[in-house]
């Protein structure tokens, strides 16, 4: 069994890579194809709404049609299989998690598969393609529909929650996560400093690597199932 209790796991884009999902900032990532500024901010939507929801619709898209990969369903395993609690915290906008059956799930940059009224704060389900002539099916009005994602500039969800689990986590994990992003990269300095055991599973050292008391590094469908089954056999 295993020696912690709560465990938090801080999750990124890197876990969704082997999905077939692009991520940020690597090479041939989606930042080094779109202007974050034009795709991923307020202002850029207010300047160019059409522009974001053809980003945001072909982002949808590909969100719809992919499967979970072995790191997704190991970490599922170990919210089964686990005495105490798992919390997924996601920076991931999309729904792998859920597909791969864990439950305990936050999606602090929100999720691509819903729309969000900014009128009247209402959100929705949505897998088809949003635009400004879409009408809200809460409030009726036209025109403010967006997709339901935090964007450079806004507050990240749930953060009191997220507050709340890592001041009682023993355990914080990290996977697939550049740590170029606050709050989240803030997120193992805050568990280390309460006390948990902070480890990262990643491709390469991240750039708070050295804020980890421990380390494996490779691709997350071979590191993170070979992690989730030592926790399990209380030998991590
Ligand atoms: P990044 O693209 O910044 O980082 C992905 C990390 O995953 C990198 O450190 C890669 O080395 C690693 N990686 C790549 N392939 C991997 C694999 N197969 N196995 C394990 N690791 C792998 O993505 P995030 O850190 O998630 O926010 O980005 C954070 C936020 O920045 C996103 O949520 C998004 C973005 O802008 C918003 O849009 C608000």
């Amino acid at each position: 069994m295993s020696q912690y209790h709560n465990i938090v796991i801080l999750t990124g884009a890197g876990l969704s890579a082997e999905s077939g999902l692009s991520t940020f900032r690597d090479p041939n990532g989606i930042w080094a194809r779109y202007d974050y500024r034009d795709v991923a901010t307020p202002e850029g939507f207010a300047r160019n709404p059409a522009l974001v929801h053809d980003f945001y619709n072909m982002r949808r898209r590909a969100h719809r049609d992919v499967q979970p990969n072995e790191a997704h369903r190991a970490l599922a395993r170990l919210e089964a299989g686990h005495r105490g609690e798992v919390l997924i915290v996601t920076q991931n906008v999309d729904a792998l998690h859920e597909a791969a059956g864990s439950q305990n799930i936050i999606h602090m940059h929100g999720e691509a598969l819903k729309a969000l009224c900014a009128k009247c704060r209402a959100t929705h389900p949505w897998l088809v393609d949003l635009s400004t002539e879409v009408t809200c099916p809460a409030c009726g009005e036209t025109g403010h529909m967006r997709p339901d994602v935090v964007w450079f500039g806004e507050m990240p969800y749930h953060m009191e929650r997220i507050t709340r689990a890592l001041a009682e986590a023993d355990l914080f994990i990290s996977i697939g996560t550049s740590g170029h992003v606050y709050p989240a990269a803030g997120f193992v300095a805050e568990a280390g400093a309460n006390g948990a055991h902070t480890v990262e599973l990643n491709l390469e050292p991240s750039q708070g690597a050295q804020l980890f008391a421990e380390a494996i590094h490779g691709p997350a469908t071979v590191v993170v199932p070979a992690y989730v089954e030592r926790l399990l056999r209380g030998s991590a």
